[in-house]
């Protein structure tokens, strides 16, 4: 989608998955400053972003949208002041239905020109789009393409994210409205669910790229319900598949091991190689099938590799080349993005790596020098 934004994958923090409905400004404002203070927006994330419940249950005497007059008193645009003076950009959240998916605020229908023009007005950045109580006729096909005009005349270039949780495929046809879509149902802090959200992102590697994305959910790293090598394994398949990275967690307060996670600069550039190709499963290995070898292009002629171990006990997990597209006898260097080191050994022909339980080891191919053809593919990229 062309408006000019998401040309990688947007990154920043959302109140979501932490706070839900229970949300208010005083939370985003220090939320704001936490990110700064530990220097995550240095790193890229600079979208704070307002996710339901801040609007209030009716429109003013005019129509348009307010703020909840007890948890947003100072209103919305205040908040994107702030943010803005800090250097980041803000985010808001509408629904195409009548009301929001958590039932009782306002969503946008039938008001897209003028809720555009609202959040123009306010100065928003980025706005996510749900899909609750509208008409019947209203299929998202039909009215998401409305509000992507509407945010489009609103002289204001807004980040635009579709949010109707993968059941109308929108990776079929939100391309050519939206920076990006959702393709499944909302993220958990729970192993099982991240593991689902990558399964069913991974079938549309094909249709994301630079102004359009596949979006898997926010990230729940630092929510404390899994482990320290499953918030790595999160992480590491949400960055290597081009998902927005958007830290769903509180910041005021953050482990220092999450938040070590979410700085790992050097998979953060995974995520934003100028490429923009969505790494895909490649491999699935042992009986469960479940010790897994995921690979993708980058620029500069380099392979992402991510090694990830969903078995219950650590394991050895094997590359071949077979798997990556390459010939056998070619050799490339091997950097480790978590370990933060290189092998000493250039790799011909693959490799095999031990990874703990639930844990992923994302590696960066680099240098590769080919036998006799001159070209490789991976992913449909032809090197
Ligand atoms: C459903 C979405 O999938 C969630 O991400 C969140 O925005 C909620 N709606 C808000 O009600």
């Amino acid at each position: 989608y062309d408006n000019g934004l998401g040309k990688t994958p947007i990154m920043g923090w959302s109140g979501w998955n932490k706070y839900e409905c229970k949300i208010n400004e005083k939370i985003v404002f220090g939320n704001t400053d936490a990110l700064v203070r530990h220097g995550l927006d240095q790193l890229g994330y600079n979208y704070v972003i307002v996710d339901d419940c801040w609007a209030a249950y009716k429109r003013d005497k005019q129509g348009n949208l307010k703020s909840h007059p007890t948890t947003f008193p100072s209103g919305m645009k205040a908040l994107a002041d702030y943010a803005h003076s800090k250097g980041l950009k803000f985010g808001l959240y509408s629904d195409a239905g009548r009301r929001t998916c958590i039932g009782h605020r306002a969503g946008s229908e039938d008001h897209e020109i003028r809720d555009a023009k609202t959040f123009a007005s306010w100065g928003v950045d980025y706005l996510k789009y749900d899909n609750c109580f509208h008409k019947k006729h209203y299929y998202p096909h039909l009215r998401y393409p409305v509000m992507s005009e509407a945010l489009n005349k609103s002289g204001r270039p807004i980040f635009y994210t579709i949010c109707e949780w993968g059941e109308d495929h929108p990776a079929l046809w939100a391309g050519k409205y939206a920076n990006s879509w959702r393709t499944s149902l909302d993220v958990k802090d729970r192993w099982d669910r991240i593991q689902i959200l990558a399964d069913d992102n991974n079938m549309w590697a094909a249709y994301a790229g630079p102004g359009g994305w596949n979006d898997p959910d926010m990230l729940q790293v630092g929510n404390g319900r899994m482990s320290v090598a499953e918030y790595r394994s999160h992480f590491s398949i949400w960055s290597i598949m081009k998902a927005p990275l958007i830290i769903g967690c509180e910041l005021r307060k953050i482990r220092e091991e999450h938040l070590e996670i979410y700085k790992n600069k050097e998979i953060i550039d995974i995520n934003q190689d100028p490429l923009g190709i969505q790494a895909r499963k490649v491999s699935r290995q042992g009986r469960c099938k479940c010790r897994e070898v995921w690979a993708g292009p980058l620029s500069g002629k380099r392979i992402v590799l991510a090694l990830w171990n969903r078995d219950w006990r650590r394991v050895a997990i094997k590359v071949n080349w077979f798997d990556l597209g390459l010939e056998p006898g070619v050799s490339v260097c091997v950097r480790d993005l978590w370990k933060h080191e290189d092998w000493s050994e250039r790799q011909q022909d693959g490799f095999e790596v031990a990874i703990d339980s639930h844990d992923c080891g994302v590696y960066i191919l680099s240098d590769v020098r080919l036998t006799s053809d001159n070209v490789y593919v991976i992913a449909d990229h032809v090197f």
